[in-house]
């Protein structure tokens, strides 16, 4: 998924203010706080400066992200989703990716601790017309929140904590959830080992796995494999001039678990690696109900090499 054009002039707007020089600092300060201090559960990002910076740096990889993980349990859910609660939402990235894909929401809660996110959330939301109403609660998210939503999500949150704290979380957000709950982490193997932690404390939590997964068993992929998508965003100049290089997109990898309250009915294959597309020819490595396997799928296959074809990592076949 990604944004559109108006909101990124928006976001960039708002940082007009702030010499480019002093955004490349803080975006640079703020990589290297994620790199040593990650899973801390300190502050990571403390002030306006890097507030901008961060939506200019990574919300559109965050939205990207994000919208794409929803997107794929949305393919898989029938119930309809009006309300929302986004934790630790930083610059509101899970928000925005929320309203593009669950079109009927009304209302939207943020709860975020560091004020200067807030405030550069809130002023977009104002300024790029955000659809419906959305409430921001300055909230350490860790003493817990008794709110209920239809859809519970956090994004590139989790990580941030020690691993007792991201348990008693996800047990406040699954208390919250009424009917679909998403976790987006980043695509790496720790990000990943989040994720399957969380996945475990869900299903014994009587939660069913909805997405990436075909079923709420155990994950069946060996431990030194991981489960990771991918979302392509584009990249603004100052985007570019902030992060350094030339390429006019990025490929933001991330792992992600959608569980619903009620029975559902996830997909029976999904495409774990990007496709080998030979002549005449596709190899693909897949998650099924019954395991991985590999499937070559050729031209005499007809409508499904067509479908493999076009598939690609994170796809259902
Ligand atoms: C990497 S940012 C992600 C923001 C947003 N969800 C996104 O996807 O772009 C992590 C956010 O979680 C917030 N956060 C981390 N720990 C928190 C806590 N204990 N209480 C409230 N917010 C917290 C941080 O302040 C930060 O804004």
């Amino acid at each position: 998924m990604e944004l559109p054009i108006e909101f990124r002039n928006i976001t960039e707007e708002l940082a007009a203010g702030i010499p480019v020089k002093k955004l490349i600092s803080a975006a640079n300060a703020i990589s290297e706080r994620y790199r040593s201090e990650a899973a801390s559960g300190k502050p990571l990002i403390t002030n306006d400066t890097e507030a901008a910076a961060y939506a200019i740096v990574r919300m559109p990889a965050t939205i990207g992200a994000s919208g794409s993980a929803m997107q794929y349990a949305a393919d898989r859910y029938d119930g309809e989703i009006n309300t929302a609660l986004d934790i630790g939402a930083g610059t509101g990235a899970c928000s925005w990716a929320a309203a593009e894909v669950f079109p009927d929401i009304e209302k939207i809660t943020c709860l975020e601790r560091e004020k200067s996110m807030i405030d550069f959330g809130r002023t977009l939301m104002e300024k790029g017309d955000f659809p419906f109403e959305c409430q921001w609660i300055s909230r350490d998210i860790t003493a817990g929140f008794d709110m209920k939503a239809d859809l519970v999500t956090a994004s590139y949150v989790l990580n941030e904590m020690p691993e007792k704290m991201q348990e008693k979380l996800i047990s406040a957000m699954w208390n919250a959830t009424a009917k679909l709950m998403i976790v987006i982490e980043p695509g790496t193997p720790k990000g990943f080992k989040n994720i399957l932690r969380i996945r475990e404390q869900l299903t014994e939590s009587g939660a069913k796995i909805l997405a990436p997964c075909p079923h709420s068993d155990k994950c069946p992929l060996p431990e030194d494999d991981w489960c990771h998508f991918t979302a392509r965003v584009s990249r603004t100049k100052l985007h570019k001039q902030l992060k350094g290089g030339d390429v006019p997109y990025e490929d933001e990898k991330f792992c992600y678990i959608a569980a619903v309250r009620d029975d559902c009915t996830p997909c029976s294959s999904r495409v774990l690696r990007h496709p080998k597309i030979e002549s005449g020819k596709i190899t693909l490595k897949l998650c099924n109900t019954d395991g991985i396997s590999e499937k070559i799928v050729t031209k005499k296959d007809g409508a499904l090499f067509k479908k493999a074809r076009k598939a690609d990592c994170g796809d259902e076949l």
